[in-house]
């Protein structure tokens, strides 16, 4: 039986120009092979557009302004935003048991949720930073390229089942079960989502403006990145850390032929040279 399209076919001029504008504007490199990834994301955005199909799409795009709206609207659709609660648990187990123990005294302990996606990477560092340092000062910051997410990870409501993930005395502690409309979500508690910020921002940009941090969480981002993006990222990011300060990537991630400086302290967690003073 001859297979049913549900969506239109992408053609290998479209599928070049579209993968280039997202290279361009994001870092994010889709190699030949997903072309039906492409098309089928982006299939309701030609509906809504009222575009016949890719090629008038394309025109559609060039007449558009480098970042602008519809810029956003296609990385919204063409970015990949998996994540859960306690993702990949050992980064969150070191942030208890080696950073929070081994912090600077006297200033805030700063963590950045670099690839945020919908914020469940960051809630679970406060989580973990709260149950260590409470009322002590500390603080989060996430950012992602997609407004979309960024968005969802300010409202910091989760369909429920997202609780299965994170322990019971925490999820307590820390969450509101949504009643009436909000039935069948959580919401994260207002001291919680004090004390993290959600920002947009593109990673290919300068980010100086976040200031310096302790920890810098940039994980299952890089896979999607070619390997100079990726150098050019991780040298700019190790400038962002406090001397002593860490650097996790994702665990099926390394930093295996960057010549960063930075020294593994096991695999995915790397950490800049110089001292804390205790
Ligand atoms: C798979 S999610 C990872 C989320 C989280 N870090 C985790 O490990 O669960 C990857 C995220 O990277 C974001 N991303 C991709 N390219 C980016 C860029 N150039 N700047 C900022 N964020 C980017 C995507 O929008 C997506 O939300």
């Amino acid at each position: 039986m001859q297979q049913v399209l549900t969506y239109r076919e992408i053609g290998p001029d479209e599928f070049a120009y579209i993968t280039g504008v997202l290279h361009r504007e994001t870092g994010i490199r889709l190699s030949a092979g997903k072309e039906a990834l492409v098309a089928g994301r982006l299939d309701k955005r030609l509906r809504h557009l009222g575009l016949a199909d890719f090629p008038e799409y394309v025109r559609f795009l060039r007449t558009q302004p480098v970042s602008g709206p519809e810029m956003i609207q296609l990385i919204n659709l063409l970015t990949t935003n998996e994540t859960f609660f306690f993702r990949e648990q050992q980064h969150f187990d070191f942030l208890r048991d080696v950073v929070v123990p081994d912090r600077e005294r006297g200033r805030a302990l700063r963590l950045w949720s670099a690839a945020s996606s919908t914020g469940e990477e960051a809630y679970t560092a406060a989580m973990v930073l709260s149950e260590s340092l409470a009322e002590q000062s500390w603080e989060i910051v996430g950012t992602d390229i997609s407004s979309r997410v960024v968005e969802n990870a300010r409202l910091g409501i989760y369909p429920i089942t997202a609780a299965n993930k994170i322990p019971r005395p925490m999820l307590r502690k820390y969450w509101l079960r949504g009643r009436e409309e909000y039935d069948g979500t959580m919401a994260v508690n207002r001291r919680l989502r004090a004390r993290v910020n959600f920002h947009q921002d593109n990673l290919m940009a300068q980010l100086g403006h976040h200031g310096r941090f302790d920890v810098i969480m940039l994980r299952n981002v890089m896979i999607y990145f070619d390997p100079e993006t990726k150098r050019d990222l991780v040298l700019r990011l190790q400038e962002m850390l406090h001397p002593g300060g860490y650097l996790i990537v994702g665990r099926s991630e390394s930093l295996n032929g960057i010549p960063s400086g930075l020294q593994m302290i096991e695999p995915s967690i790397y950490r800049t040279p110089g001292q804390r003073r205790g």
